[in-house]
């Protein structure tokens, strides 16, 4: 607690530095101001050109989007998504009564994404959007431990102590949830021998408390599928030996757009009758600008009426659901634009495009001397690599990111989870816009930077990188 802490009070030192921020001359006009405090409030008001030049100049130092092989979100949409997105910038989610259009095109995406995603009857499903998979799998969670309370209370049982079942590879959000929702978060270690969540003495975690399971398609460490109709089957012996249904959430954050395109026999989906609920970003190979995520239930039946709350709409009354009241709908209509605009084929050229790249990208990594591959990139366009035991002696998979980082390439080095005993990888992630000449182009940097970390006759020197922390 107190490390935590200690790292808040120097992030915020950090950003809240006291300076000012200077303006240009060219903007300094009569009655402006010079300077900007940066952390207070200006004591009058300046030019919107002034202001717009000093924020536009702050946030170049950003770096190139392109370049980030860090992120899964969305960086390019083209001139008409644009064009939407200016058109569409005031539309409030929540007001359904004033922005009618926008909800309905949020329902018929609901279904949309039930259909991709194999709802016995799409047209009767329940879902929503969100701002991003974070919100949405809470929303998920929430409704499994709804309904296990539910079940609980009805058979007279305490209500005390739910759990939830994930892999040491889950994303954040997860442990969000159990420790915001009062939730005992279970985790099942991954291994060199079981790389993912796979059913695995599962048996030994769940129990009547358990709310449900999480699969991941595409964990985020290394984008591999966990195997959720074998997770579905182990669940079926558990039933058979001890009487509990346990329900699995997928968490498709990243796979739900990319599975039912490239992998269409892969079933992860509600083909799996265990699945009760899909979490995806709209903003990861959904696709879109930041600010999207959607979940989606096999049907109206699992999810608790009391966690439904009404809204005003032509005149009648609205389900909602979200943990937001306020949010921006433009990211909405950008969805159903691109659904429209690529179609099934469409999605399926650009993801497999992605898949190849990233293939061919994993494939030239692993032929470097000091690499070996965690995966290679087939499930969702994403993989990691670690370093071959003793095969440099004095640089890390750090020491490459920041040398990569050097040249404009954002490819992070981080810790795996805690029980695969400090190993360190790098991660790659393969979206839309990263070209074949791209990627040739990296591996070139990749190949240099390691011959120049291969020359060095010392140690790099290093801060304290090897205890970053790393949660994208
Ligand atoms: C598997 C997984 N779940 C959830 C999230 C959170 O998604 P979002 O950034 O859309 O909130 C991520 C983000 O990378 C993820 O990879």
């Amino acid at each position: 607690m107190s490390d935590s802490s200690g790292r808040l009070s120097k992030f915020m030192a950090q950003q809240n530095d006291g300076g000012d921020l200077d303006i240009n001359p060219i903007f300094t006009r009569p009655g402006e101001a010079t300077s900007y405090p940066a952390d207070r409030f200006p004591s009058s008001e300046s030019l919107p050109s002034t202001a717009y030049q000093v924020v536009h100049d702050q946030s170049m130092l950003d770096g190139n989007a392109r370049l980030n092989l860090a992120t899964f979100v969305g960086t390019w949409m083209d001139d008409e998504a644009v064009k939407l997105y200016t058109e569409a910038l005031d539309k409030n989610m929540i007001d359904k009564d004033e922005y009618p259009a926008t909800a309905a095109i949020e329902a018929r995406c609901v279904t949309m994404m039930a259909d991709l995603w194999n709802a016995p009857d799409p047209d009767t499903t329940i879902g929503t959007s969100t701002i991003g998979s974070s919100e949405a799998a809470m929303l998920g969670g929430l409704a499994m431990k709804r309904r296990w309370q539910h079940a609980r209370k009805a058979a007279g049982k305490s209500t005390d102590k739910p759990n939830l079942v994930l892999s040491t590879g889950v994303q954040v959000c997860w442990e969000k949830f159990c420790n915001y929702w009062d939730v005992e978060p279970r985790f099942v270690p991954i291994s060199y021998d079981h790389k993912v969540l796979d059913g695995y003495e599962l048996e030994k975690y769940v129990d009547e408390n358990t709310i449900g399971v999480v699969a991941i398609m595409g964990v985020t460490y290394t984008g591999m599928y966990e195997p959720v109709k074998q997770i579905a089957a182990k669940l079926d012996e558990i039933e058979k030996e001890t009487g509990l249904d346990i329900s699995i959430h997928v968490d498709g954050a990243s796979g739900g757009f990319i599975a039912p395109f490239c992998q269409p026999d892969l079933e992860w989906d509600f083909r799996v009758e265990r699945v009760v609920s899909i979490n995806t970003s709209g903003h990861k190979y959904g696709l879109v600008y930041p600010g999207l995520g959607w979940v989606v239930w096999r049907s109206k039946d699992v999810m608790p009426d009391d966690l439904i709350f009404y809204v005003s709409y032509l005149g009648g009354d609205m389900p909602t659901l979200a943990l937001n009241f306020s949010r921006p709908g433009a990211q909405v209509l950008l969805q159903y634009y691109l659904f429209l605009r690529l179609g099934f084929d469409g999605y399926q050229r650009v993801q497999q495009n992605c898949l190849d790249v990233a293939g061919y990208l994993a494939k030239e990594i692993a032929k470097l001397a000091p690499f070996e591959l965690w995966n290679d990139g087939s499930d969702i366009p994403v993989f990691a690599w670690y370093l071959k035991e003793g095969a440099s002696k004095n640089w890390t998979l750090y020491d490459l990111a920041d040398r990569l980082r050097l040249k404009g390439w954002l490819v992070p080095a981080y810790p795996m989870p805690d029980n695969l005993d400090g190993l360190t990888v790098q991660r790659i992630v393969v979206r839309n816009g990263l070209s074949h000449d791209l990627a040739d182009q990296l591996v070139a940097e990749i190949k240099t930077q390691v011959a120049f970390l291969d020359s060095l006759d010392g140690p790099m020197p290093r801060e304290d990188s090897v205890t970053k922390q790393f949660t994208h």
